[in-house]
């Protein structure tokens, strides 16, 4: 029986010699980290996936950030990677006999000569070698039977941190995430404009892609109609609309554990108005991504978002009479745009550290609030929407007389509008690998 294949073969042999200094760089941060610390040893569990409650059937895994950030190995349940000063780390790779699933061998591959790698059928690292003081790091329920100290408060953040500024191989994984994706996005926009519904689009986009749903970074969002306008919309109409008005469609794909996260929405025939506004916006999220550059904090380049917004909402007509800085002081740019404009990308869509300061008040769910260095990746996502729960309060209330209510009831049919590209900060400024894809 041959093994399954999975779409994350290295492309080329570059990629491979970068995921070789890839893991020199992670072992030169890690000691720091544990030396600052005082660790000798650091376990990292790839984790496993809990049963759900009273049932027999487990959730679908996809693995620890620390241990896809090393290794890449997404799906791989009770694997462990022993991280020590000066040796190279022990990677237990879980490879039971087991009739009823298959179990999933390496093709080999240049990093694997970085490793010490055992072959394993127990679930917990066999023969762990005594290494003075250890750190665990895990699902708490998957390293609760393993020695050291589990899950340290003063360690994780400093391990997070690690993951901060991306190396040349992370950075070549995400481009190769963003071209993978902008096929399905593709297949996504046609199967769309040919009439389809929310569930033959994310088939479409399951098959350009060559990725199923529960392998994605996160649950596709697709969205038709009115359902544009909910941020998060989680489920897949399986009837088409009698009209197809509008398409967001929120998707990514991961490569070698890396995932984009990319959004385009797509007018239907004779929505002239709402295409005109995808086109503002369009514009306005092509400028964001050309500010990106070192030095730069992204909670102002959110604030700049609202300013371009309150610009757009004024040219379009849905609000008069107010300045921009009283669009976005009155919280009008606000209920039109109620999420951060963006937050760090990596082996977690929301990767971590991004919020060592909170966000504004007046941005309570901004995901990133650090100023912008070289290495890290962003994600450039302001959105329009028409969200009735936001908008009534405002129609109703004293800011009434600025709006236009019956553009707004008209375009709530569309649903609202997010455009989402993937952008490495340079020494030279910013890399939009989604557009350079040809996103
Ligand atoms: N796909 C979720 C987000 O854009 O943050
Ligand atoms: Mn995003
Ligand atoms: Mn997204």
């Amino acid at each position: 029986m041959s093994d399954p294949q999975l779409p994350n073969s290295l492309t080329n042999p570059q990629l491979g010699r970068l995921q070789v200094d890839h893991l020199q760089i992670l072992q030169q941060r890690y000691e720091q980290a544990m030396a600052a610390h005082g660790y000798d040893a650091l376990l990292i569990s790839s984790g496993a996936a809990p049963l759900r409650y009273g049932d027999d059937q487990a959730w679908h895994f996809q693995g620890y950030g620390p241990f896809l950030h090393w290794t890449g190995l997404v799906g791989r349940e009770h694997c462990w990677l022993l991280v020590r000063p000066g040796q190279r780390p022990v990677l237990w790779l879980y490879q039971p006999v087991d009739f009823w699933h298959a179990t999933l061998t390496l093709a080999d591959e240049p990093w694997h000569g970085s490793v010490d790698m055992r072959t394993v059928d127990q679930q917990l690292p066999a023969d762990l070698p005594g290494s003075g003081r250890q750190a665990v790091i895990g699902d708490p329920a998957v390293i609760a039977a393993v020695a050291g100290d589990h899950n340290p408060q003063a360690l994780l953040p400093a391990l997070e941190e690690t993951r901060v500024h991306k190396t040349p191989y992370e950075i070549a994984c995400l481009t190769q995430a963003s071209r993978v994706a902008l096929q399905g996005h593709n297949a996504a926009r046609d199967v769309f404009l040919a009439g389809g519904s929310e569930f033959d689009i994310s088939l479409a986009y399951q098959q350009a892609t060559g990725q199923r749903e529960a392998d994605a970074p996160y649950h596709s969002i697709i969205g038709l109609n009115a359902h544009a306008g909910t941020l998060h919309y989680q489920y897949y109409d399986t009837v088409a609309p009698a009209r197809h008005r509008s398409l967001l469609i929120d998707a990514g794909v991961r490569y070698r554990g890396y995932g984009s996260d990319i959004t385009r929405t797509t007018a239907g025939p004779g929505e002239g108005r709402f295409a005109a506004l995808i086109h503002g916006l369009d514009h306005l999220q092509q400028r964001l991504c050309g500010m990106v550059a070192p030095g730069v904090s992204y909670p102002d380049l959110h604030h700049r978002a609202h300013l371009g917004l309150a610009a757009l909402l004024g040219a379009a007509g849905l609000v008069r009479g107010l300045d921009e800085d009283a669009m976005v002081a009155q919280g009008i740019t606000r209920a039109f745009f109620p999420h951060g404009v963006g937050h760090f990308l990596g082996v977690q869509v929301h990767d971590v550290a991004g919020k060592p300061a909170p966000p504004p008040a007046d941005a309570p769910f901004l995901r990133l609030t650090r100023t912008l260095e070289p290495g890290m990746v962003v994600t450039i996502e302001p959105g329009l929407y028409f969200i009735p729960s936001l908008l009534e309060p405002l129609l109703t209330g004293p800011l009434a007389k600025h709006l236009n209510a019956g553009l707004i009831r008209e375009l709530q049919g569309c649903g609202g509008i997010r455009i989402e590209d993937n952008v490495v900060v340079t020494a030279a400024g910013g890399r939009n690998l989604t557009r350079e894809a040809g996103g």
